[in-house]
């Protein structure tokens, strides 16, 4: 490999006069001249400092910018709660078909009729996954689902003569987005203790649980992995107070098919089509998030929902929604990850989806298995699609962390796990596998974190070795990216 070619900045490969391509004149009969068209005012008055360059040095320059990075394409990507399965290339060319990928945002409803159709099927497959009958598919993330969902609650609670609720109740175990949705909705959050078991802590549930309670929102699967078997109690509790029960869907990957957040006593719920149903993801990737609630919810729902009108479809306005809580997202959603979910769904049919479960399950179960001895796993299994490790033995005895532990993975070939994760677990290492890898890949990577587990501590202490960026002050990049070239 050609070392300019991998690591220079495309400004530095810059050679005066150097072309990808040269255009022929223009042989449009009597064509205006460029200032014609265009006002003079509006013209630039200096030639922008673009990089000059032959095309096979850009090609050559970008392809070994990509193989940089890992992604679920190149490399095992255990990270646990994000549910890096494989994307399959079929949705891909699925969603870059013409029809779609062409539409313009601000085309009339009647002229989209194709894809409102399909939205309108992706709202009834989740409300039929998920037991929640009223679905929007506008919030872009998980996170903006919960955000959406805790504006409905609120709606309601207030249109119920109910402002007083003003709590909402979040396990320690609990993804940062969750308290943070609930402070952005206007709520204060209560934290509620994990037991030694990982599970919610009823006591202390029910002794901070009260008539000023709106909301609990619990993950389920929990981000330790766990299922909360006391959910039906949890869910009474709740409900016995007038409060409303939120699901995190964000681990809905372990229960499809299987059991349904409605069935167990959730209100509403999120979920995460770009992890669930393999829209790519990942370095802040485009996500969808929608919501599922029950009928009572359904009048405080965003706008621009897809609803029949007629023989077809259109999109719900503040006219068909009086008390909704008006709109979240722009135009349709993020339509290209709903589209592959879509497809995802339809390929694989009810029975599909739950083998996806069983086989998510069956595996973290596996790696779960294989690492058990080497690395401490706190909690008892089995597990569902995910489990959370420790490195703290090897703090203790070698003063290697979690974080040695992953950025040597990459040496090894392997993305890493989630690390410091739930934070209920020190040194944690939360890995989660999915139902699209191979007992192959899962007994390589297991075996590299053995290895790991015996290696020289300065080894790890300073890995990767094998990279061309080692250890980045992840904060500051960040915080303060750096994204235009100086020279
Ligand atoms: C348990 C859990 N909840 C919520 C979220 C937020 O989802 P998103 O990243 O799509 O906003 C995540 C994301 O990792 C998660 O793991």
């Amino acid at each position: 490999m050609n070392n300019t070619q991998s690591t220079g900045l495309i400004f530095e490969l810059s050679k005066s006069g150097r072309r990808c391509h040269r255009l022929p004149k223009c042989d449009v009969p009597n064509a205006a001249p460029i200032d014609k068209l265009i006002p003079k005012e509006h013209l630039a008055k200096v030639t922008p400092p673009l990089p000059e360059i032959g095309e096979i040095d850009l090609i050559r320059h970008f392809t070994n910018l990509s193989a940089r990075n890992m992604s679920i394409d190149t490399n095992f990507y255990p990270l646990g709660s994000c549910t890096m399965k494989y994307n399959p290339k079929r949705h891909e060319r699925i969603a870059g078909f013409p029809g779609f990928a062409n539409l313009h945002p601000l085309q009339d409803d009647d002229t989209v009729q194709g894809m409102l159709e399909i939205l309108y099927e992706m709202q009834q497959y989740l409300a039929e996954i998920s037991g929640l009958p009223a679905v929007s598919l506008q919030p872009a993330a998980g996170a903006q689902g919960e955000l959406t969902a805790l504006f409905v609650a609120h709606a309601y609670f207030h249109d119920q003569g109910e402002g007083h609720r003003t709590k909402v109740l979040v396990p320690d175990s609990a993804h940062g987005t969750n308290p943070a949705s609930a402070a952005l909705a206007g709520f204060d959050t209560i934290t509620i203790k994990s037991g030694a078991n990982g599970l919610v802590d009823i006591e202390d549930l029910k002794s901070k649980l009260g008539p000023d309670t709106a909301v609990f929102m619990i993950t389920n699967p929990n981000t330790l992995g766990l299922f909360e078997t006391q959910i039906q109690e949890i869910t009474e509790l709740l409900h016995a107070q007038g409060a409303l029960v939120y699901l995190d869907g964000a681990n809905m990957n372990a229960i499809l098919g299987i059991t349904r957040p409605g069935d167990f006593g959730a209100d509403m719920q999120h979920y995460n089509v770009h992890k669930t149903f393999t829209g790519p993801h990942g370095g802040g990737g485009p996500g969808s998030g929608p919501i599922a609630v029950r009928d009572f919810l359904a009048p405080y729902l965003s706008v621009g929902g897809v609803m029949r009108a007629g023989d077809g479809y259109r999109l719900t306005t503040e006219a068909d929604l009086p008390k909704s809580i008006g709109r979240v997202r722009s135009f349709f959603g993020t339509i290209g990850i709903l589209f592959r979910g879509y497809c995802y769904i339809r390929t694989l049919g009810p029975d599909g989806l739950k083998g996806v479960s069983e086989h998510a399950v069956l595996n973290a179960n596996y790696l779960r298995a294989l690492v058990k001895d080497t690395y401490d796993v706190p909690h008892a299994g089995p597990c569902m699609h995910e489990f959370v490790a420790s490195a703290r033995t090897l703090l203790r005895t070698k003063k290697v962390r979690a974080m040695d532990v992953c950025k040597r993975l990459l040496d090894y070939g392997f993305h890493a796990p989630t690390v410091y994760f739930p934070m209920v677990v020190s040194e944690a290492l939360m890995m989660e596998p999915t139902e699209t890898e191979s007992k192959e890949t899962l007994d390589a990577f297991a075996e590299a974190l053995v290895k790991i587990a015996a290696e020289d501590p300065e080894l790890l202490r300073t890995a990767p070795h094998t990279h061309a960026i080692s250890r980045p002050d992840e904060v500051k990049a960040a915080k303060e990216p750096v994204l235009r070239w100086k020279s």
